[in-house]
């Protein structure tokens, strides 16, 4: 079987060559660009493609796969907002994802954001490498015994979840389905989570109905001095309405480790660029909002959990006994 990678950096190839010699029927060849219409007809004569988290899976660029014989996209992550599941449908194309791989991975990260704004840890860094040992404009809260909302209870809303407990939260969520594993959590509707939360952390895939889930409603509902983060994806946040709130004073913090405009950034060094989009740099103006750049997955652990899943994927695909766990539809 041969798979065409699209967005390859030199982790990902090293560590999918380290699994790769568990397999001799798959070869693998790598692409630094990412998966689009203009760049798809590059799979001609692969079996099938490997995509991440913005690659451009639209139903223009699957119509050019599917002229080039395509019948497999393998997501190397969970999410897949960017598939145009109808058109993959109708070609008869086989999407298969990575689930879970390391939920920690992205709970820690979430939990690291909501820690470094509210003890300002990005200022202090600065500060004390400046000789400035000040402690004006570092105070924070403690977290122990504030309630922590979570919003999404899977894998990772409650790897988060059992974080915050860990931390002496009170930890109430709000999800459409309730997690038996968390006797813990007290489940609550969206406005009393809103109402309850000294940090709101989102964990919900981004969907129709999760689109702009936080917008200038839901955040007039949310306590003053909350800190917000966001690890899941940048639709659920409206991002001038984020603005609004923040000149508003009503974010003691916000850390975000996806926002909407990222998809011409992530993984990029544009540092030499001026950075187009407004809103981004508005967002990276304000002395107490921390951006990260879509980094929650990025741990050895998960990289290997990931290549792993990946290759099975490809490989029970081949032999005709995919997992329907791992299946899109
Ligand atoms: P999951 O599928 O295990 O859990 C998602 C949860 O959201 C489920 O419990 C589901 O019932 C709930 N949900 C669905 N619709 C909802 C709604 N309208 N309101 C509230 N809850 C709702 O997914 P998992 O593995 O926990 O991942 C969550 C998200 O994290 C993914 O969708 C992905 O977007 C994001 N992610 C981010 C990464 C990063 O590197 N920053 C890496 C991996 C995932």
């Amino acid at each position: 079987m041969k798979i065409l990678f699209y967005d390859t950096k030199i982790y990902d190839k090293e560590t999918f060559e380290h699994q790769l010699v568990h397999y001799p029927n798959i070869q693998i060849d790598y692409l630094e660009t990412d998966l689009s219409p203009q760049t798809a007809a590059l799979a001609r004569d692969y079996d099938a493609v490997c995509a991440f988290v913005n690659s451009d899976l639209s139903k223009p660029a699957l119509d050019v796969l599917n002229s080039c014989h395509v019948r497999l996209l393998l997501m190397r992550c969970a999410g897949f907002n960017n598939v145009d599941l109808e058109a993959a449908k109708s070609y008869g194309m086989t999407i298969l994802r990575v689930p879970g791989y390391s939920p920690e991975a992205v709970a820690e990260h979430a939990m690291a954001l909501a820690l470094a704004v509210n003890r300002h840890l990005h200022k202090a860094y600065i500060k004390v490498r400046e000789n400035n040992f000040s402690l004006a404009g570092l105070m924070g809260s403690n977290f122990h015994q504030k309630t922590a909302g979570i919003i999404g209870t899977g894998k990772i809303g409650a790897a988060m979840a059992k974080i915050c407990r860990g931390f002496g939260m009170k930890v109430i969520a709000y999800d459409v389905y309730q997690n038996p594993d968390l006797d813990f959590v007290t489940y609550v509707d969206l406005d009393e989570l809103l109402a309850s939360s000294d940090l709101v952390s989102l964990h919900c895939p981004l969907m129709d109905n999760t689109y702009h889930l936080i917008n200038k409603d839901t955040i007039a509902k949310m306590k003053d001095g909350v800190i917000l983060i966001n690890t899941s994806r940048g639709g659920l946040i409206k991002t001038d309405d984020l603005i609004l709130g923040i000149r508003a004073r009503k974010f003691f913090g916000v850390g975000l480790d996806v926002y909407e405009e990222e998809t011409r950034n992530v993984f990029e060094d544009r540092s030499d660029e001026i950075l187009e989009h407004s809103t981004t740099a508005r967002l990276l103006s304000f002395p107490n909002v921390i951006i990260t750049s879509h980094q929650g997955f990025f741990t050895e652990e998960a990289l290997e959990a990931i290549a792993a899943t990946t290759l099975s994927n490809a490989d029970s695909f081949e032999k005709g006994n995919i997992s329907k766990g791992n299946e899109v539809k």
